[in-house]
């Protein structure tokens, strides 16, 4: 079995009386980048912020590095290596690109190493340092996403979780987006990534889930998923608009 970076068993979460995430198994090996896709309202989202600590599930396992971090503080989960861009970017608009950057560096054993980290996150997106003294919210969509994502390299995570960074996005744009995520993986980076682009997103996945009503319904290699009859009935619509 190739290493398994992050693995979550049995995965149950309810927002009060709705249940959410139903027995929910999916695993990321080192090194790769998994997809999950599924129609609105799946619980795609809440399951990447159960991942990250932002919601607490009623059952189940979440396991990194072999270490169960269920429960753990969403600031102790980025200490240990996953950063978590969220649906909506969640930058700090009246703040600078350099502030939101620095905010993004807040482990201890990173702070220390700021300068290096500032140099990485520029060396990925050059127009962030171009723009450093601007205020976030000034920037364009495309920019946001980028500075999104430069504020979560700048904690150094070993694995980087993606909700939807295309969306609202030019088709230019999510292009670049796409050759991004490859180049970060290429730098070892493990990704895991939420997208309503599914042609995209399964063109790119070494593997993928698919999510439906708060089950994992289908699983597999991403292009195998991709010349699935029963995806591309489902998701037909998408899969038209990325030809
Ligand atoms: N904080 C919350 N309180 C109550 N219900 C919630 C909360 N967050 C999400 N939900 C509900 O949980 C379900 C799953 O939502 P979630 O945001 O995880 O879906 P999603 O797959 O990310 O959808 P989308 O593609 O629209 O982003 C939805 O029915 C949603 O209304
Ligand atoms: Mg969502």
């Amino acid at each position: 079995m190739a290493n398994r970076l992050l693995e979550v068993r049995d995965l149950n979460v309810s927002y009060g009386d709705a249940h959410v995430l139903w027995d929910v198994c999916l695993h990321v090996e080192e090194g790769a980048i998994v997809s999950l896709v599924g129609a609105n309202g799946a619980g795609k989202s809440t399951l990447l912020k159960a991942i990250s600590g932002l919601v607490r599930p009623q059952a189940g396992e979440i396991v990194f590095r072999g270490r169960s971090i269920r429960g753990a503080a969403p600031q102790e989960i980025v200490s240990i290596g996953i950063s978590h861009v969220p649906e909506g970017r969640g930058l700090f608009t009246q703040m600078t690109v350099l502030e939101n950057l620095e905010l993004g560096a807040y482990p201890a054993g990173v702070r220390a190493r700021m300068r290096e980290s500032l140099e990485y996150a520029f060396g990925l997106f050059p127009r962030l340092r171009e723009r450093s003294r601007q205020k976030a919210g000034s920037l364009s969509g495309g920019e946001q996403q980028m500075l999104a994502i430069g504020r979560a390299v700048m904690a150094r995570p070993a694995l980087l979780i993606l909700d939807e960074p295309s969306l609202g996005l030019s088709p230019m744009v999510v292009k670049a987006m796409f050759e991004l995520m490859r180049t970060l993986n290429g730098q070892g980076v493990t990704i895991l990534l939420v997208e309503q682009n599914i042609h995209q997103a399964l063109q790119v996945a070494r593997h993928a889930f698919v999510l439906q009503t708060g089950r994992v319904v289908m699983q597999g290699p991403g292009r195998e998923l991709l010349d699935d009859p029963m995806i591309r009935k489902a998701y037909v619509g998408s899969l038209a608009a990325a030809h």
